[in-house]
């Protein structure tokens, strides 16, 4: 059942600090400051590695694509569907990542099939055990996100976030003593973050806007992507995420002051960067929104603050994207949307 809340989103949303406590169990050890992955402990490879996925799960794996590239593994990230469809561009050294929750998703099975076929090692990066993902790859690593229900994939977008941040430690052989705490802590910072957030008071600030543009740069540029694709996909409202740094290069055009701008700038190491383009949206107008650990520095340049914990570069982004949600379940649920059943969508897109 939905546990008293009122949709099966609302309610996993709420479950993210249990969702990341599994994720992380036996995982990392506090003592020795290391992250090991039971299930990859055969999974031996220096070689390249690319990711393919869709929807969220591709967000998730721009995010893995960084942290890997960060750490000096050369990663790269296809939507599934584009992957084969010019010459593969795995080779037989490369470790093709399926990142999906369900692990039945037609097109990144698809994709995962050809890596397969080609000869390069293969993993899943999956929720649900035993799933079509599960058998096809090498290796499978959960995510441990538990069942999701509402179409809306919230939840297991943390989970892969935090699986692909431990992958990256194994696959690159960094980690501290500083991450595995702040990995620890992460459980802690979602919660203080749904216990004080307030979301609903900016979703009923901007409801019925023309359109919802979302910007982040670097670690927070898939959050901004992911942020409008939650917000579309429930609302049934135009939204659109860009790199903060593309807007001038024509999105610019669409923003007025009927358009709030989500600036996403969490654990942000470009700080004046993303400053700059949000100096260009207020120009025109437009109302802005910051996601942001550092009200103090950013707040002036916004109208409104979604606050979020510091969790450092890496993972400041997670909780910015928790904040979001809840702006999107806000605005859908003031529109009285089918949230957890949206028009249109399936769970899971068992058609190429
Ligand atoms: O099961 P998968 O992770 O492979 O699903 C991929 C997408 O269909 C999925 O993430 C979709 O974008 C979500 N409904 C978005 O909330």
């Amino acid at each position: 059942g939905k546990s008293g809340y009122d949709h099966y989103m609302l309610k996993e949303i709420h479950e993210q600090p249990t969702a990341i406590r599994k994720c992380l169990r036996e995982r990392v050890s506090e003592l020795e400051g290391t992250i090991d992955v039971d299930a990859l402990a055969d999974l031996e490879h220096d070689g390249p590695v690319q990711f393919v996925a869709c929807g969220t799960s591709y967000h998730a794996a721009l995010y893995g694509a960084k942290l890997l590239r960060e750490r000096g593994v050369p990663a790269q990230c296809f939507l599934a569907s584009e992957y084969e469809v010019d010459a593969i561009p795995a080779i037989e050294e490369t470790l093709v990542v399926g990142v999906t929750q369900s692990g039945e998703t037609a097109d990144t099975m698809s994709a995962l099939r050809a890596a397969n076929q080609i000869g390069a090692m293969t993993l899943a990066l999956t929720n649900v055990v035993g799933s079509s993902a599960a058998r096809e790859c090498d290796h499978v690593m959960y995510i441990r996100a538990g069942p999701e229900i509402g179409v809306a994939a919230t939840k297991t977008f943390a989970s892969q976030q935090v699986a692909l941040a431990m992958l990256s430690s194994v696959l690159s052989g960094e980690g501290s003593m500083e991450f595995v705490e702040r990995l620890r802590d992460l459980p802690d910072q979602i919660q203080k973050v749904l216990d004080e957030s307030n979301a609903r008071d900016i979703a009923d600030a901007y409801e019925g806007s023309d359109a919802y543009f979302f910007i982040g740069r670097g670690y927070n540029a898939p959050v901004a992507l992911e942020g409008a694709l939650k917000m579309k996909e429930i609302s049934y409202e135009h939204a659109e995420g860009f790199a903060a740094g593309e807007l001038k290069h024509g999105p610019l055009a669409l923003v007025t002051d009927q358009t709030p701008v989500f600036a996403v700038i969490a654990g942000d190491t470009n700080v004046s960067k993303t400053l700059g383009n949000v100096k260009e949206v207020e120009a025109r107008g437009a109302p802005v929104v910051a996601v942001t650990d550092s009200p103090e520095q950013v707040g002036q340049y916004a109208d409104h603050v979604l606050e979020v914990p510091s969790a450092g570069p890496l993972l400041t982004p997670i909780l910015a994207n928790i904040q979001l949600q809840l702006v999107s379940y806000w605005v859908a649920n003031r529109m009285g949307r089918s949230i957890d059943k949206p028009r249109n969508l399936a769970k899971s897109v068992t058609v190429e």
